[in-house]
Parts: C-alpha cells; structure tokens; sequence
C-alpha cells in the first residue's frame, strides 16, 4: 500500500511523463513542417516513450493500491528557432524531470518505501541515457552548426538514434 505523500509525488510524475510526452510532440511536428524527416520521426518515437513512461507509473500506482491520476496537459510551444534549440529545450527538459525523480527517490528513502525505491531504480538509469543522449546531439549539432549539408546528414543519420530500450 502506498502512503498518500508517495503517492502524490508519483501522480506528480505521471503529470511530468504526461507533459514531457506532449513536449516532443510539438517538437515532432515541428520539425516535421520544416522537413526534417529524421528529427520529426525521432521527437515521435520520443513522445511514444514518455507516454510509455507515464503509463508504466500509472500501473504502478494502481497496482499498489492507490489511485493514477490522469493528468491534465500544457499546451507545447508551437515554434522552435532551429534544431539546436529543439534540442537544447530536450536537455534542459531532461535534467528538470531528472530532479524531479530524484525528489521521488528521496521521499521513498524517508518514509523507508523500498518497493517504490526499487521501482524508481528504472527511472533513474533512463534519466542517465537520456540526458547523455541530448549532450551528443547538441554536440554534433555544435559542431555542424549553420552547414546546411550537414544539417541534411544530421537529419539522416539521427533516423539511427534510438532514444532507449523499454
Ligand atoms: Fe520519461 Fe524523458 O524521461
């Protein structure tokens, strides 16, 4: 049975998944309006996995006896200055949720909740890719800078790039 605080952090990080999950769906879209093939398809598979995320919490809080909230979603931005800011937001996004599961990880610590410590284990090694994974786009994208040649193989070469395995 989950103690009310852990859970309220919990639905607090199914909110977080919900949203980050419709974050990259505007980012999809966007670049996909722009024609970058391979950035849209890579925000899309993104989205999919945060919404996968929320739902892996969902079941979890249900399972143990509490109730998911399914969360109400901030409306994304629309427009983004360019792929190095796509992804900049990305990284920065990743480090906010980041901090959030370590403030879930923290409580579950205080009030001894090692079930849901064990379950959050998942969460934290998946920040760790994620946030590696933003670091070494934003890299290259450094690197390509305003090249249009290599914006046009980045966006080849990101169809490549899997976000993580589920
Ligand atoms: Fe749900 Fe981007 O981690």
């Amino acid at each position: 049975m989950l103690i009310s605080e852990i859970e309220k952090v919990l639905n607090e990080q199914i909110s977080a998944e919900a949203n980050s999950s419709q974050y990259y769906l505007a980012m999809a879209s966007w670049a996909e309006t722009k024609g970058f093939e391979g950035v849209s398809s890579f925000f899309y598979n993104h989205s999919n996995e945060e919404r996968e995320h929320m739902l892996k919490l969902i079941k979890y809080v249900n399972e143990r006896g509490g109730h998911a909230i399914v969360p109400e979603l901030k409306k994304p931005p629309k427009v983004f200055d360019c792929l190095a800011h796509v992804f900049q937001n990305l990284l920065d996004h990743e480090i906010v949720v980041s901090k959030k599961i370590n403030l879930v990880v923290d409580l579950c610590l205080k009030h001894k909740d090692y079930t849901t410590h064990n379950f959050m284990q998942w969460y934290v090694a998946e920040q760790i890719e994620e946030e590696a994974l933003a670091r070494m786009i934003l890299d290259k994208l450094k690197l390509i800078g305003d090249d249009k040649g290599g914006l046009y193989l980045f966006d080849r070469d990101i169809l490549q790039i899997k976000v993580s395995e589920n």
